[in-house]
């Protein structure tokens, strides 16, 4: 284990605890609060201020101080993560800025700085993407006044786009206004869009000539307003039983998907060029209750 990367003073006197009582030196990060804003949905920012995450620059100061003298502690790292889906450098540039000021202050040399992740993808067609050569060319800048060695902790950015939610029309129910689109996959198989009002495109999975006249709205099967997909206007005419799939449901997906409502999960399938591989076989009710 390289080391862990401590949120809070009381957090690091457990560790100290722990260590002191099992003889051994732990090493360890301590999480900024940078104070900076990501520019990204409130929900999913975390170095902000108002954010629960890691420590202001104050208590991030006291801390260094302290453990320069704790025997079972070895400070090494400094890190940070200011939020997720982060599609414009400026947030990084600023987040940087912070940290090189608290290294200046603190006096300390950390052996590594944690970036975190945070990267954005794109969910829509025509979506701002992260600048990733100015985000480079703000790092060169920041490793010329330090020459720690740096970490990066990218999540959705690598595996955001790999993957599909694949699900089946149930209902077509029409209002004055739309019809809804009743799926059997509901909020607990995908909880972007009730937990952040994510939006992730919605595809047919064949395609027709035929559009509808009125919006679709896709909703799921629970008894929850906020089981609700996505709104389209002009998609492909769908009849009951049919075919959709939620698309880029690679990252926090599978991950924030619950047994809510006893919904069993569904399987998930790796699909690698030609070969075939069940990676989580479909749950049944009895496995769940
Ligand atoms: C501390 C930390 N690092 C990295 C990540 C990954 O973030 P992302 O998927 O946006 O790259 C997260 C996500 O919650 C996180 O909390």
């Amino acid at each position: 284990m390289l080391l862990i990367n401590s949120e809070s003073e009381s957090e690091i006197k457990i560790i100290e605890k722990i260590a002191k009582k099992k003889n051994v030196v732990v090493n360890i990060g301590i999480r900024l609060n940078p104070n900076t804003d990501a520019n990204t949905l409130k929900q999913i920012s975390t170095g902000k201020k108002e954010n629960k995450f890691g420590v202001d620059e104050k208590t991030f100061l006291k801390l260094v101080s302290i453990l320069r003298t704790s025997k079972n502690i070895k400070l090494k790292c400094l890190s940070v993560h200011i939020g997720s889906q982060i599609t414009d450098h400026k947030p990084y540039e600023k987040m940087l800025k912070a940290v090189d000021k608290i290294i200046n202050k603190a006096k300390f040399n950390f052996e590594y700085i944690d970036l975190g992740g945070g990267m954005g993808i794109s969910y829509e067609k025509n979506q701002k993407k992260l600048n990733y050569k100015k985000y480079k060319s703000a790092i060169e800048k920041f490793l010329r006044r330090n020459n720690s060695k740096l970490i990066f902790e990218p999540g959705r950015s690598i595996i955001g786009n790999t993957a599909i939610l694949i699900s089946r029309v149930i209902y077509l129910k029409e209002s004055s206004k739309k019809i809804f689109v009743i799926l059997d996959a509901g909020m607990n198989d995908m909880m972007r869009p009730a937990l952040y009002g994510a939006k992730h495109q919605i595809l047919p999975a064949f395609k027709n000539k035929k559009k509808s006249k009125k919006s679709y709205e896709f909703v799921g099967p629970i008894c929850e307003t906020t089981d609700k997909f996505l709104s389209v206007s002009n998609f492909n005419k769908l009849k009951e039983r049919d075919l959709i799939f939620i698309s880029d449901v690679g990252a926090y997906g599978s991950s924030l998907s619950s047994n809510y409502n006893i919904r069993p999960k569904p399987s998930e399938i790796l699909i690698n060029k030609s070969k075939v591989t069940i990676l989580k076989k479909r749950q049944k009710l009895e496995d769940i209750i």
